[in-house]
């Protein structure tokens, strides 16, 4: 395992890049950062709040400059934005110094896993309609990941369990 050993989960939202994140650099030992978790603790504020105060292209420049921060150092399993993708800075950036997984679902799935969500001001009005709308914008912005994993009727340890496999035989 090298590319600077970091690992980057990228993905729609629901996908499960925190959940999937934490586990995995608990069995690696490797420190987890949540890039959405930094940007709260350095705004003092939560997402939802930062885009309503500042709006995205705000929100996306700390999230850019997060991102910037943490790949300065390594050992870390990196969950990052789901829209972390759209800035083609960050694509490069995350190619050239980490191994990048992307994790995918379907739209059913990931409308069930995102229905009681409150914090992702990007999803409005209907929940579906709206998941649909945003997959169309960002198709094809997360294939650049070396490894792409479907995590829909799979369970985060299976899922885990796959990508360390997948390390160890690198
Ligand atoms: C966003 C995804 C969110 C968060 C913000 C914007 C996006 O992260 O960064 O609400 O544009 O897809 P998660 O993918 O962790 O939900």
């Amino acid at each position: 395992m090298n590319i600077n050993n970091n690992i980057a989960l990228i993905g729609f939202m629901g996908t499960g890049k925190t959940t999937i994140g934490q586990r995995l650099a608990n069995k690696l030992e490797w420190n987890f950062i949540d890039v959405d978790q930094q940007v709260v603790v350095q705004e003092g504020r939560s997402i939802a709040n930062i885009f309503r105060e500042e709006g995205e292209s705000y929100f996306r420049s700390v999230e850019r400059e997060v991102l910037n921060n943490t790949l300065n150092n390594s050992h870390q399993v990196i969950a990052t934005g789901g829209g972390v993708v759209l800035l083609e800075e960050n694509r490069t950036l995350l190619a050239d110094n980490c191994l990048v997984i992307a994790l995918t679902a379907s739209v059913s799935e990931i409308t069930k896993r995102l229905n009681n969500n409150t914090d992702r001001p990007l999803l409005q009005g209907d929940l579906e309609q709206s998941i649909r709308q945003r997959l169309r914008e960002r198709e094809g912005l997360y294939d650049f990941a070396q490894i792409t994993i479907d995590t829909t009727d799979r369970d985060v340890f299976s899922i885990t369990d796959k990508i360390v496999k997948i390390i160890q035989a690198k």
